[in-house]
């Protein structure tokens, strides 16, 4: 049996869902699971863009087959080596002994890393910008490092004006039939799963993902195909709208986030409290996490999300909380940048959370700390409420102007 998908006259979807695993990259929560595409081109030349990861690779394999039906696979597109999609290039090798694997010259070298087998005999090394032809279809290879790894590339088919863009415009979730955003409540259902997919696995890169997407800008492009997540072929410009957002810094919507740690609930009640506040000065949209309930990667995604944020922590062994210290490390690795902020701690003997949040932040770019921090020693008391107006009113202008 196999699962292969018509997606135009000569393209086949032959990639497959996963949902049992846990932990995407062994770090990210994944409840809707994760689907590895993988794509098929049925020219006079057989070609076959990227593979896929360990654990869906009998339903690939059986899917490349069946779409092959009978020919040789001539042409192996290697446009990410990241082990989620290039794990079954051997196998392929082993079952396709005459393909010819378009690579460059990093895709080669991490090849030879990952794999024992004769990468250079198979080897068509191309350089950004060339192209290849198959008969109908002419394949064009935009390098695009960084976005994930050095060696990424994507690739354009001119002839279809298709783009097989890798990692980028992918999406946590698995697929479950329906394979085109069109067909789903993209905006509704998978938008959070795509920011946070965004925001972890590439939003330290926005400089090189800002570089491809205007590389990307001058091709005349009907359908993104990505390695992860439903395809696309309409709204396309949206979609690109939020990379254009995510990958500049700039937030994507006016709103607060309030995250906060802590151990017994004196510093949670505060923030209850404040968030009544920033209610009553006029603020609508207002979200609130406990830092250790929710996953960091939410929390990385709902800080590039909002614009304004207020991080609030006990002191923790003359410490931040470990949870929040998490969440700031997190933000720092993937570049945050460009907010507003407030620090909230707390402490009951020498209380320092606050200094080492404000410095921790204070090392990142732009970060705008818009009130004073705002101390509770062990529980927030009447005679400070002059204090959390002040920082809901500073919060409320943030947000609404
Ligand atoms: C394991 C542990 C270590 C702590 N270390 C400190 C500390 O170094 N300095 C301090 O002022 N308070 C320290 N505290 C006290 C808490 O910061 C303080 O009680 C705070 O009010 C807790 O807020 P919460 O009710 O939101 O958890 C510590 C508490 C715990 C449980
Ligand atoms: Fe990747
Ligand atoms: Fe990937």
């Amino acid at each position: 049996m196999n699962s292969i998908r018509k997606i135009t006259e000569y393209i086949v979807y032959v990639g497959a869902s996963d949902r049992r695993l846990a932990l995407f990259e062994n770090v990210y929560p994944i409840e809707r699971g994760v689907s590895y595409n993988s794509y098929v081109v049925l020219d006079e030349q057989t070609v076959l863009l990227d593979t896929a990861d360990h654990s869906v690779s009998r339903e690939f394999l059986a899917n490349v087959e069946s779409a092959l039906s009978g020919r040789p696979l001539d042409w192996l597109i290697v446009n990410h080596m990241e082990p989620d999609h290039c794990a079954v290039i051997a196998e392929i090798v082993l079952r396709y002994p005459g393909v010819r694997i378009v690579g460059n010259a990093k895709t080669m070298q991490m090849m030879k890393q990952f794999y024992t087998f004769d990468v250079d005999s198979h080897a068509h090394i191309v350089k950004d910008g060339d192209t290849l032809s198959t008969g109908r279809h002419a394949f064009a290879f935009v390098f695009a490092p960084m976005v994930h790894w050095p060696e990424v590339m994507v690739t354009f088919d001119t002839t279809e004006g298709v783009l097989f863009s890798a990692d980028a415009f992918g999406t946590f979730g698995a697929l479950s039939g329906n394979l085109w955003a069109d067909e789903l409540d993209f905006e509704g259902e998978w938008l959070d799963d795509a920011r946070r997919y965004y925001i972890n696995i590439v939003g330290k890169y926005g400089v090189q993902v800002m570089n491809t997407l205007s590389k990307a800008a001058s091709l005349p492009i009907r359908m993104v195909l990505p390695l992860h997540g439903p395809l696309w072929r309409e709204n396309i410009g949206w979609f690109i709208s939020k990379y254009q957002t995510w990958a500049s810094y700039v937030p994507e919507e006016k709103g607060l986030l309030i995250v906060y740690s802590s151990i017994y609930g004196n510093t949670a009640d505060a923030m209850a409290v404040l968030a009544g506040a920033c209610a009553e000065k006029g603020i609508r949209n207002i979200h609130m996490h406990d830092a250790s309930k929710t996953d960091v990667s939410v929390l990385v995604s709902e800080c590039f999300r909002y614009s304004t944020i207020v991080f609030a922590s006990p002191t923790y062994n003359a410490e931040i909380f470990p949870k929040m210290e998490m969440l700031l490390l997190e933000l720092k690795a993937h570049a945050f940048q460009n907010r507003d902020a407030a620090i909230v701690e707390n402490g009951t003997w020498a209380i320092s959370s606050g200094r080492k949040m404000s410095e921790m932040l204070g090392s990142m770019k732009d970060i705008r700390i818009i009130a004073p921090t705002l101390t509770i020693k062990s529980s927030l008391k009447e005679d400070q409420m002059p204090l959390v107006e002040e920082m809901a009113e500073a919060l409320a202008k943030s947000v609404n102007g």
